[in-house]
């Protein structure tokens, strides 16, 4: 859970996180395939991580393909996965530039073996770099983690490591697959969709939400320095009366 201080107005964030959707739509619209349109998404990544430096945003989340997008034709996954392994083996070195781990949420699991194994190395050779983190939600399904969270919970209880009257929000929290990170305090969704679609439910309790009719490859630097001017105008309460 972060740290705020609520006599503060917001600023920039600490932690933004970003539900990249409208790759389709964006295609579609240039008569292209919806795999050209998660290549063009894959260059607005690359320009957000940039944009994150500018604003020196430490924690930056992205929701890049979620649990119910396992519905999806498989001709579609195969490209997202592949496109991703691709990404990796194009980008890491953003990850060594600006001292980046690389931390994954979802059920890495579940990804096919080459994606997994490109995943884990890069995840490896970062794993000491502390200027900034970047998450990328794979598989994820805030639900999902939410169970795993019980579950754990639960298992302890019977293994007489934890007592039910010391099952707090806190630690429910540290057994969230996002323990190590702050909650958000941005969630920014492209496409105009007003949704989370089973994003960090937990976490998102007081964020403040962003929603921009921009497909996500057309989120530029003009979209970023809006949702930052946008965000500095917000008024975090936090349930609290300010003066
Ligand atoms: C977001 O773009 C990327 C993923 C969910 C993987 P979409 O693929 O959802 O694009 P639209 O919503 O169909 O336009
Ligand atoms: C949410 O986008 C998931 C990601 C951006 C990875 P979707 O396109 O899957 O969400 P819905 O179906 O419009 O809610
Ligand atoms: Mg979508």
């Amino acid at each position: 859970m972060s740290d705020h201080d609520p006599t503060s107005s917001a600023s920039t964030p600490q932690h933004l996180a970003i539900i990249m959707d409208g790759n389709g739509r964006w295609a579609r619209q240039r008569g292209l395939s919806r795999s050209e349109g998660h290549r063009a998404g894959a260059d607005a990544v690359v320009r957000t991580i940039e944009n994150c430096q500018k604003y020196k945003i430490k924690y930056l989340t992205l929701y890049a393909f979620s649990t119910e997008n396992w519905k999806r034709p498989a001709s579609e996954i195969a490209a997202l996965m592949q496109l991703l392994g691709e990404f990796i083996d194009k980008q890491s070195p953003m990850l060594d530039k600006y001292r980046i781990r690389l931390k994954i949420i979802g059920e890495m699991e579940r990804l096919p073996a080459a994606t997994r194994q490109k995943l884990q190395e890069a995840i490896a050779r970062s794993a000491h770099y502390d200027a900034g983190v970047l998450t990328v939600a794979l598989s994820y399904g805030s639900r999902n983690e939410i169970t795993g969270a019980v579950k754990a919970l639960a298992q302890k209880v019977l293994d007489g490591q934890l007592k039910v009257a010391d099952i707090s929000e806190k630690t429910i929290h540290e057994h969230l697959q996002t323990a190590d990170l702050p909650d958000p305090d941005l969630i920014i969704r492209s496409a105009g969709e007003q949704r989370l679609s089973n994003f960090l439910l937990w976490q998102a309790s007081y964020a403040e939400f962003y929603s921009t009719t921009a497909f996500w490859p057309d989120f530029g630097d003009d979209e970023f320095a809006a949702a930052m001017a946008e965000y500095s105008r917000r008024q975090r309460r936090f349930g609290e009366v300010l003066s």
